[in-house]
Formats: structure tokens, C-alpha cells, sequence
């Protein structure tokens, strides 16, 4: 029989807990209207709570650490990560000072390479890029690029041509709901931090769901994380999740119009530029 997930794993050899993958948004902003986009945009809401989204998820980190939590892997999200230059480097020179943190994950539509400073890329340990654009001279043209610039990035091309179905009126009933919950691909991939919380997958958090995460400060206890994100039953959000229920697929990365086609060129000449220089 399948083992149910847990959100949090234990280590019995070092007695340390650990989240496999956590995600964090540095942004709710993006430059594509993808259709049933997993993070809400364009409704997704501000993943921040004060003006400081970077010191806030700091904070979020510390907590973790002090708990004595690893984070297998931190995946740095938006909507789109890249959307501000600025806010990526500084986000990532703090995230990388953390030694609980074992690995730092960018993931990008990859359509703005000139937005990623060659200084940032040392603060990266896989970039992901998730393609829906048409044009294998843009893929060739990234491999060259970190081949070039970045070796030690691991370049992962996700090509998804299916999605899981987010928007929708489905809902499930509770023993449906809570198989999902056992199962939830989600609870093991999307722990996330946002406004000053912790919830177990990132559609909660999406979904402006506070009142399903809970709140991480310096009077958080690992017995309130254990108990939250290792919980026996489903969440009130559970019922309603579509993409969860096994629906049928829909196309990835659908826009409204042609944005893609024109950020195409830009990024192809950034690319081509910095290679033959
Ligand atoms: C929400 S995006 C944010 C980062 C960036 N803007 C991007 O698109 O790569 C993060 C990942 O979620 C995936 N994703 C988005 N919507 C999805 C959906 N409905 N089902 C499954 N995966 C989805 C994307 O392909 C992407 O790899
Ligand atoms: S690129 Fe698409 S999937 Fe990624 S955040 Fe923007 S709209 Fe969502
Ligand atoms: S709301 Fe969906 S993604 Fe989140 S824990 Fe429930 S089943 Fe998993």
C-alpha cells in the first residue's frame, strides 16, 4: 500500500526534522497571463504582509532553522522571479547564507535572461525554466549561456504540455477530500512561506487561505509545525481542489494574446550577444 505523505520527514541518524521542498513567491507580479496558472496570476494575492517580502521570508527561514528544520531544496517563485532584477539578487544572497538550506531553485518562463545579472548566478544551484515558447534556438541558446557562464548550475527544461486543471467548480466529497490529503502530491513539493506563514502547500496560500497555514515567529514551537504539516486529516481546501481530483488535463502555458512572441526576440539577442562576446 502506498505510505501516506508527510510534510515534514524525520531523520532518526541526525535527529533532524525536514521539509523536502520549500517554495517561496519573491513577486505576485509576471509577464504571461498563463491559462489556469497554478500561482492565481494575475489574482494572485501579495505574498508579502509588510514592503519587505525579502526580509520577511528571512525571518520565515530563521525560524526554520532555529527549529532545527532542514530544507532539502528552496525554490524561489513568483509569479515570475525574474520580474525584478534587484529583488532576485538580494533575495538569493540571503537565501544562500542559510546552512539548513541544501539547495537553491530558481524557476523562470526563461523568456527574460537579461533580467538574471551573471552575478547572480553563483547564488543558484538549479535554474529551472519552463518552456512555452516555440523556439529551439532559445533553448540551444540558454544551454550554451550557463554552459558558459554558470557550469556549475544544474539547467533543468521542464516541457510540460499538460496541467493539472486549477480553476473549477468541482467539489469533492469529505472521503474524497481526504484521500487527496493522504496522497497530495502538493503537500510534498509546495510547503511554502508567505505573509509571515507556513501552510502545507502553496494553493492554500494562493487561495489567501490564512487561516489554513499557521503563523511562524519566534513563538513558534516544532511541536505547532510537526502537528500542522504531519496532520491526519484534510484541510477545508482539500474539498474544492480541482487539481487534485484527477481531471482531465488541460493545455500548459496557454496565453490570452501574443506576449510570448514578443518577448522572444529580446531575450534570443541578449543571449546571442553575451555568447559572442
Ligand atoms: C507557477 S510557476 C511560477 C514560476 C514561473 N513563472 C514559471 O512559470 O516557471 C511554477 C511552476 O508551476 C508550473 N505550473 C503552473 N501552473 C500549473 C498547473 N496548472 N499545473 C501544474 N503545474 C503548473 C509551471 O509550469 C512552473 O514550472
Ligand atoms: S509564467 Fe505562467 S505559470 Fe508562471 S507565474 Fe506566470 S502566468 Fe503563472
Ligand atoms: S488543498 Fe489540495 S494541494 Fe493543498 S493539501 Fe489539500 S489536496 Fe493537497
Amino acid at each position: 500500500m502506498k505510505n501516506k505523505v508527510q510534510g515534514l520527514t524525520y531523520n532518526q541518524s541526525n535527529l533532524n526534522y525536514r521539509i523536502r521542498e520549500l517554495e517561496v513567491s519573491i513577486t505576485s507580479k509576471c509577464h504571461l497571463r498563463c491559462d489556469n496558472c497554478g500561482f492565481y496570476i494575475p489574482q494572485q494575492p501579495n505574498p508579502a504582509a509588510t514592503e519587505n517580502i525579502v526580509s520577511e521570508i528571512v525571518t520565515g527561514l530563521k525560524h526554520l532553522q532555529k527549529l532545527n528544520i532542514k530544507i532539502g531544496s528552496l525554490g524561489v517563485l513568483g509569479g515570475e522571479p525574474t520580474f525584478n532584477q534587484k529583488i532576485l539578487i538580494t533575495s538569493l544572497q540571503d537565501f544562500s547564507k542559510f546552512d539548513n538550506i541544501e539547495r537553491i531553485e530558481v524557476v523562470t518562463h526563461g523568456l527574460t535572461p537579461q533580467n538574471i545579472s551573471k552575478e547572480t548566478y553563483q547564488f543558484i544551484n538549479k535554474l529551472t525554466i519552463s518552456i512555452y515558447f516555440d523556439s529551439d534556438e532559445l533553448t540551444e541558446l540558454w544551454k550554451n549561456y550557463i554552459s558558459k557562464f554558470a557550469p556549475h548550475v544544474e539547467l533543468s527544461l521542464r516541457t510540460d504540455k499538460d496541467w493539472d486543471k486549477w480553476l473549477g467548480d468541482e467539489i469533492a466529497d469529505d472521503s474524497k477530500a481526504q484521500e487527496m490529503f493522504d496522497f497530495c502530491w502538493y503537500r510534498k513539493h509546495c510547503v511554502t512561506i508567505e505573509r509571515q506563514r507556513l501552510f502545507m502547500c502553496s494553493r492554500i496560500a494562493k487561495l489567501s487561505q490564512d487561516n489554513e497555514g499557521i503563523i511562524l515567529n519566534e513563538k513558534t514551537t516544532i511541536e505547532q509545525v510537526v502537528n500542522y504539516l504531519n496532520q491526519n486529516t484534510f484541510i477545508t481546501s482539500c474539498k474544492t481542489c480541482t487539481p487534485m481530483m484527477g481531471l482531465p488535463t488541460v493545455k500548459a502555458g496557454q496565453q490570452p494574446d501574443n506576449r510570448i512572441l514578443n518577448l522572444l526576440p529580446k531575450a534570443i539577442d541578449f543571449l546571442k550577444t553575451e555568447l559572442n562576446e
